[in-house]
């Protein structure tokens, strides 16, 4: 199969999703003519490089850069470790970093290819589905602080965005299904198509079929592409894809990080917005039901019965998408189509809440 190539056009840099099962195979092609300079340096986590390191050895003369990829490990004190190594490896602004891991590798080793001596080229290359169709796409880089969650970052746009789905072979199946909940977010905000798609393939896509799968997340990374092109820093359409984040981050926050992955929270926020859009309406009601099915279908989702809606409201207060004290909302208007707006009050979101099972 050839690769299927993606362009990302903006203000700071255009660069190419190049996407296919086993395009990892030409790794170092795709970099040469990315431009990636020729001094590489692949940062990975030790599971990682254990289960797929030999299919992307080739592209670098120095040892990998390991560090643990949890969540918890996603601060500074890891960025250091691999400043470290750059420093001692003699890493110089002709130098590429080249991220194999999920998000969480990628957005940190990424911090640090954005400040190493004020930033240097950056290569992702992701081996999670959330990584492939959301993280690795758009530049957005950083890691959390004790007091919150991507706190500390950088825009930092990569040369290249190398997509292999075989690596997703080996993904624990609630990986997968968390990247899942991404890809009907996509299919929500901007393509019936895909939506369909993924109620109609759900067996294929589970069984990670190469062409099934490999459509899918073409499909996802093309908006992706098309939406940050559009709006590189947030101004505006990007927001769009903070569509069912407000309730998904406020669910992680309130249960530290630790019960939900991030898929799963933004799953119950989806539920909670079209809700309100249901109530408001501006969203039909089968179509609400037709995103709870799909929801539903892909398997089930950690609990949310003991949490309140006053705990999650408070939550929601400290949202990055608070600006000047009014909270803007992503609301579906149908399948494939959305609206912001910032007039949601605490009263329907603390109906909406309890209708989706918070506790009162
Ligand atoms: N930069 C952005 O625009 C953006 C967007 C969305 C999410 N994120 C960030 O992404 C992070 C979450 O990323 P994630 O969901 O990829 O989690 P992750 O990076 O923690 O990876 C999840 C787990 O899967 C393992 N893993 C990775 N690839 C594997 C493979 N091929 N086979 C088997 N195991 C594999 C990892 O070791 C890890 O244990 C969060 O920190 C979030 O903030 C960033
Ligand atoms: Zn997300």
């Amino acid at each position: 199969m050839e690769p299927v190539r993606l362009d990302v056009d903006t203000p700071s840099r255009r660069y190419t999703i190049t996407l296919g099962d086993g395009v990892l195979g030409r790794l170092e092609r795709v970099l040469d003519e990315a431009h990636a300079p020729a001094k590489r340096f692949v940062v990975s986590s030790p599971p990682i490089w254990r289960l797929h390191g030999s299919r992307i050895s080739g592209v670098s003369d120095a040892e990998p850069i390991l560090v643990p990829d949890g969540e918890r490990f996603k601060q500074l004190q890891t960025v250091s470790r691999v400043y470290e190594t750059l420093i001692r490896a003699a890493a110089d602004r002709a130098s590429t970093l080249i991220t194999f891991g999920g998000g969480v590798i990628g957005d940190m080793a990424g911090f640090a290819a954005a400040t190493y001596l004020r930033g240097i080229a950056l290569v992702h290359v992701p081996t999670t589905l959330l990584a492939q169709v959301d993280s690795a796409i758009g530049g957005k880089v950083g890691v959390n602080h004790v007091l919150g969650k991507n706190l500390i970052g950088a825009f930092h746009q990569p040369h290249a965005v190398i997509v292999d789905p075989s690596v997703l072979g080996t993904l624990p199946r609630r990986e997968f299904r968390a990247g899942l909940y991404e890809v009907i977010k996509y299919g929500m905000t901007s393509s019936p198509g895909l939506f369909d798609r993924i109620a109609r393939e759900r067996t294929e896509i589970f069984a990670r079929k190469p062409d099934v799968l490999a459509a899918v997340i073409a499909e996802s990374c093309r908006i992706k592409a098309a939406v940050v092109s559009a709006d590189e820093r947030e101004a505006g359409l990007r927001r769009i894809l903070n569509f069912g984040h407000t309730a998904g981050h406020a669910l992680e926050a309130v249960t530290k990080y630790r019960r939900y992955r991030h898929g799963e929270a933004v799953a119950y926020g989806m539920l909670v917005a079209a809700d309100v859009a249901v109530a408001r309406g501006a969203l039909a009601d089968r179509e609400r039901t037709a995103l709870a099915d799909l929801i539903t279908s892909l398997g089930p989702l950690p609990p949310i019965g003991d949490l309140s809606t006053a705990q999650i409201l408070e939550a929601m207060q400290h949202d990055k998408k608070v600006i000047a004290g009014r909270l803007h909302f992503v609301l579906p208007t149908a399948i494939g189509a959305t609206a912001i707006v910032d007039d949601v009050t605490r009263k329907e979101l603390k109906a909406s809440l309890k209708r989706v099972g918070f506790r009162a």
